[in-house]
């Protein structure tokens, strides 16, 4: 069997345009409640690019106003495995100290990348940090790590779309795929 590439992935629908729409404005719901006047919104790119623009959009018909901000950490890659170490390769800029964050990620799977942002704002001064995700992959997880607000449950999948990708093809789908193994 030829290996996995972009270019011979089918991708198959999972979840469409209109159910991200409607789950994230009830997600909305669900967050404002609990944001405070200063909270940072810091994203993590590049996957969740669009998770947080249309997240934020709908907070702020709600009227929760934050700065938003955004952290690269080191990424799966061109593969579809994670390679276990998580890096900063590119921090935020904000001021955290004595303020509330909302940290937002694409995909939450074995749990790394959540742990790791959470102590890492933290240690810049962060007062508190909520998680919120679009998709949870609960099977996968490598220690106890949840997050506070969660999009969809999801099985072993791997998504595309939506801003998420496999080795930088499929950002740009409005909806959220699996590529067909
Ligand atoms: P974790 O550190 O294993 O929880 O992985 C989280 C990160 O892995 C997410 O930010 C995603 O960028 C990436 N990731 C996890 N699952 C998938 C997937 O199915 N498709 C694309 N990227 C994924
Ligand atoms: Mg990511």
């Amino acid at each position: 069997m030829s290996e996995l590439t972009p270019e011979n992935a089918k991708v198959e629908p999972l979840i469409n345009e209109a159910e991200i729409k409607t789950r994230i404005k009830t997600m909305a719901k669900e967050i404002a409640p609990h944001m405070e006047k200063n909270v940072v919104v810091v994203g993590l790119l590049k996957g969740a690019y669009v998770f947080t623009a249309d997240l934020v959009r709908e907070l702020a018909r709600l009227g929760v106003v934050p700065i938003v901000d955004f952290m690269v950490l080191s990424s799966y890659g061109k593969s579809t495995e994670s390679s276990g170490t998580v890096e900063v390769k590119l921090d935020c800029e904000e001021d955290l100290s004595g303020r509330q964050v909302l940290l937002l990620d694409d995909i939450l799977d074995s749990g790394r990348t959540l742990s790791f942002a959470v102590d890492h704002l933290e240690k810049l001064g962060a007062s508190s940090v909520l998680t919120a995700v679009l998709l949870d992959k609960p099977s996968r997880r490598n220690n106890s790590f949840t997050a506070d607000f969660s999009g969809f449950t999801i099985d072993n999948l791997f998504v595309v779309g939506y801003g998420i990708d496999f080795a930088e093809h499929f950002r740009e789908h409005p909806y959220v795929g699996f590529v067909k193994q």
